[in-house]
């Protein structure tokens, strides 16, 4: 069988040349004009890729991705959300259930197959893992929406495996490391961006807050507590006139089973394994 990608766009001159630019890589397109038809489309025959127009008559894009990224039948297929240029400003509000990759208009056939690869080469990933479902949230960088979005992860730990406990202290991981995100990644900047991804796979579930601010590094950091000197910090925040604190990468290590940063320090991922491990 080809491989197939379902093109949602209302536009019919849009939607023909996202489809002949697929059908240039062999892919066959299936051209579809609102939401409707892509969720008709979707229930009938899975497609290998969705390319999503963010303006549809009858439902924007977001709600679409939204949809399909919670249901656990079509949570695996790659979604490409096409954007205006201007539509920019949806990227910074609230709580929404992320793409796979964003292609900005205008765009050219190399961007278009670059974003495709991409989102194809995600799909193969887990497939390669076994991985049940992922799904990552774009946030507005304030902590109501942090706690909004931890809300929502926590009624998705409710499908897995985890036990109350691991919930419980995944969910405060996630502020303590959301909250450093907003705080000292984002400056408090709300405008800026912060992507939750949370991942299913068979034996754990992998959580991965990632800003977009300069980074740090957290093995430099003397105004923080250490296991092995958990108060020792206290002076120095004092003398920098920095707020009480120094503790939250700390404790959330402590709640994980595995924890790390990656090498700039915007991004931070942490594991819960299923069975718990002996006490
Ligand atoms: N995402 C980040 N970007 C930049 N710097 C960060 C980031 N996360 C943490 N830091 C730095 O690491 C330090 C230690 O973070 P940690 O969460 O342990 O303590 P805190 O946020 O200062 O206080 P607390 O969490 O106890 O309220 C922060 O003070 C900050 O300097
Ligand atoms: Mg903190």
């Amino acid at each position: 069988m080809p491989r197939t990608v379902l093109v949602v766009d209302d536009e019919r001159d849009n939607n023909d040349i996202l489809s002949s630019l697929v059908q240039a890589r062999e892919f066959s397109p299936i051209q579809v004009f609102s939401g409707a038809q892509a969720i008709a489309a979707v229930a009938e025959r899975k497609p290998d890729l969705i390319l999503l127009d963010l303006m549809l008559p009858d439902m924007d894009g977001f709600e679409l991705c939204d949809r399909f990224k919670r249901a656990r039948e079509t949570n695996l297929i790659p979604i490409v959300m096409v954007t205006a240029l201007n539509d920019e400003k949806h990227r910074a509000t609230g709580v929404k259930v992320g793409a796979n990759g964003y292609l900005s208009k205008p765009f050219t056939p190399e961007r278009l197959y670059a974003s495709m690869d991409q989102a194809l080469a995600w799909h193969e990933e887990h497939q390669k893992r076994g991985t049940t479902g992922e799904i990552n949230f774009d946030i507005r960088s304030e902590l109501t929406y942090l706690a909004q979005a931890n809300d929502m992860l926590a009624d998705l730990f409710a499908h897995t495996s985890l036990t109350p406990r691991q919930i419980k202290d995944l969910k405060q991981a996630i502020m303590e490391m959301g909250g450093n995100a907003i705080e000292w990644g984002h400056r408090k900047n709300a405008e800026l961006v912060l992507r939750i991804t949370y991942r299913i796979d068979p034996k754990a579930v992998t959580l991965i807050i990632e800003d977009q601010g300069p980074g740090f590094n957290p093995t430099q950091l003397p105004h923080a507590a250490s296991e092995e000197d958990p108060i020792g910090h206290i002076e120095l925040r004092n003398e920098l006139g920095l707020r009480e604190g120094g503790f939250g990468i700390m404790l959330a290590k402590g709640l994980v089973d595995s924890f790390h940063y990656n090498e700039r320090g915007n991004v931070v991922t942490f594991v819960k394994h299923f069975d718990p491990k002996p006490e």
